[in-house]
């Protein structure tokens, strides 16, 4: 089912594999027409088989990350990239040490560097490299994206924020047993969101349902942050039956 949604693109699919291959699909046609695309790239469980398909791609049929440029939507405060735990190791994992990538071109913020400081210079290299063309976007239980926690501003730029006791509980077990989590992480905020050309939103399965709901049936407010989508005039949310089982309720 395809349907318009407010300025939201809806597609609701069978499973959730078929939400990651026509995510991994939309990703790789982007990359086919501009070669040296601008990318916003996600963490976290949802994009992982999108990212294993992205890798297939570039194995089997050649889909070149060589002149892509991308900008990862967060990470967390304190962790660098030779910590595991980290969000650059996430990428380097699940997509970069897959395909063709120059890491000098693939950018998360960086975490060990004071925050504000690292947020501006976040800023000035997405301004640089001409604004961000297609962003991946998860959403939390919360209705959370990237780590824009609920009363996030909607023209929040990037900067340091305290994680709420809910996405701390979600994400633990990406974290060794006992190992204390982040408190703070940097994050995209929801204005540099909205600069992106285009917005790709996946959610899967049933613990997604209400923040999918709040976000796309009810007016844009910051207790959802997600709902901000329904601002941005190109926004395609692709989501599991598991997912849409709120909506129009
Ligand atoms: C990840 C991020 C988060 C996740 C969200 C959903 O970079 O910014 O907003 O997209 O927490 O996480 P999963 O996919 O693990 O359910």
């Amino acid at each position: 089912m395809s349907l318009v949604h407010h300025s939201v693109t809806l597609v609701v699919l069978q499973e959730p594999e078929i939400v990651a291959a026509e995510a991994a699909a939309r990703i790789a046609a982007e990359i086919r027409a501009q070669p040296d695309a601008v990318l916003g790239l996600a963490t976290g469980r949802t994009p992982l088989t999108v990212y294993a398909r992205l890798g297939a791609m570039h194995r089997e049929t050649g889909l070149s990350f060589r002149q892509v440029t991308s900008f990862n939507l967060d990470e967390y405060r304190g962790l660098g990239p030779s910590d595991p735990t980290s969000f650059a190791a996430y990428m380097q994992r699940e997509l970069f040490g897959r395909v063709d990538i120059c890491a000098d071109r693939a950018h998360l913020p960086d975490g060990l560097m004071p925050p504000q400081q690292a947020a501006e210079r976040y800023e000035a290299m997405i301004r640089a490299a001409g604004g961000i063309g297609l962003q991946l976007l998860g959403i939390g239980n919360n209705g959370h994206i990237a780590f824009n926690e609920p009363g996030s501003d909607f023209a929040s730029r990037t900067r340091e924020v305290t994680l709420s006791e809910a996405t701390r509980n979600a994400n633990a077990p990406d974290f060794p047993p006992g190992a204390l989590l982040p408190e703070t992480a940097l994050t995209m905020g929801i204005g540099t969101i909205l600069e992106a050309r285009e917005l790709l939103l996946l959610a899967i399965g049933a613990r997604k349902a209400d923040a999918l709901a709040n976000a796309l049936d009810k007016p844009p407010s910051p207790d959802c942050p997600a709902s901000a989508l329904q601002l941005h005039p190109r926004v395609t949310v692709l989501c599991d039956r598991a997912a849409a089982r709120r909506l129009g309720a």
